[in-house]
């Protein structure tokens, strides 16, 4: 494989993508929506492209400047996490749109969009995904949006992976890790977290699309 695209990519875990698929001579298209960030991934050796995931137009676009490009590998990394509360508050409409429109919503335009480009290369598409949108695993309702966005981000690939036969689908948890997001306290370097995950996509093989992975190879449930 040797082309790669990361959506969010200006910091954290995209970022490390960007830098560890580099140094192991991908070519890269990377995808942020402030132009600073496209200038520093472009110094960095990446091909920058700008993108808002919540703007269809941005998202539109992004298919025009991929038109004539080869992709064996796609990771939608773009997240945000939202109000930390549970179910003892009322979420509102605003909120609920904000982290469902970026972590959903983009993705799946993102799908289809993409989907049929990694189909001509029976390439791999990724999704960042996390321990907080496994069902079986919830042990409490911190984060409530986030959580109930993550599990639907991990439908939206499941189905999506039956109408795409030559794309490797997987959802992926990339730990916990130290970056803006996941803050100080963190156990996982994003170094150790997209290393595990990159080793994790080397050994996907179309058997495996529709998966729920892990960085740390652990298997995970829905
Ligand atoms: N860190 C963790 O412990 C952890 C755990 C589980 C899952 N995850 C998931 O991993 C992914 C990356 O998280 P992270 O820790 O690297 O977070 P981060 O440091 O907060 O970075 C988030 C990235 O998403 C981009 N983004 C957000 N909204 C966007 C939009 N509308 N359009 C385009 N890009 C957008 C940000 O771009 P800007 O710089 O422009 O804001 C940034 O590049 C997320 O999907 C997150 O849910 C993280």
């Amino acid at each position: 494989m040797t082309s790669a695209l990361i959506i969010g990519a200006s910091r954290g875990i995209g970022k490390e993508f960007v830098t560890q698929l580099l140094n192991s001579e991908w070519t890269v298209y990377a995808c942020a929506r402030d132009l600073k960030d496209i200038d520093l991934l472009e110094q960095q050796g990446a091909k920058g492209i700008l993108l808002d995931v919540t703007d269809p137009t941005s998202i539109v676009g992004l298919g025009r400047s991929l038109d004539v490009v080869d992709l064996d590998l796609v990771i939608y990394v773009a997240g945000i996490y939202g109000p930390e509360f549970g179910s003892r508050l009322v979420p509102s409409a605003a909120e609920f749109d904000k982290v469902m429109h970026t972590n959903v919503l983009g993705a799946m335009q993102s799908i289809a969009l993409l989907a049929p480009m990694l189909e001509i290369t029976k390439g791999k598409f990724i999704f960042i995904s996390s321990l907080m949108g496994s069902i079986s695993a919830t042990q409490s309702s911190f984060g409530w949006i986030y959580r109930a966005s993550k599990a639907a981000l991990n439908m939206s690939v499941k189905a999506a992976s039956m109408d795409y036969p030559r794309v490797t689908f997987s959802v992926m948890n990339p730990g916990w890790v130290k970056t803006d997001m996941g803050g100080e306290s963190a156990p996982t370097s994003v170094d150790q977290s997209v290393k595990g995950m990159l080793s994790v996509i080397s050994k996907l093989s179309l058997n495996d699309s529709g998966s729920f992975q892990s960085f740390d190879e652990r298997s995970m449930n829905w």
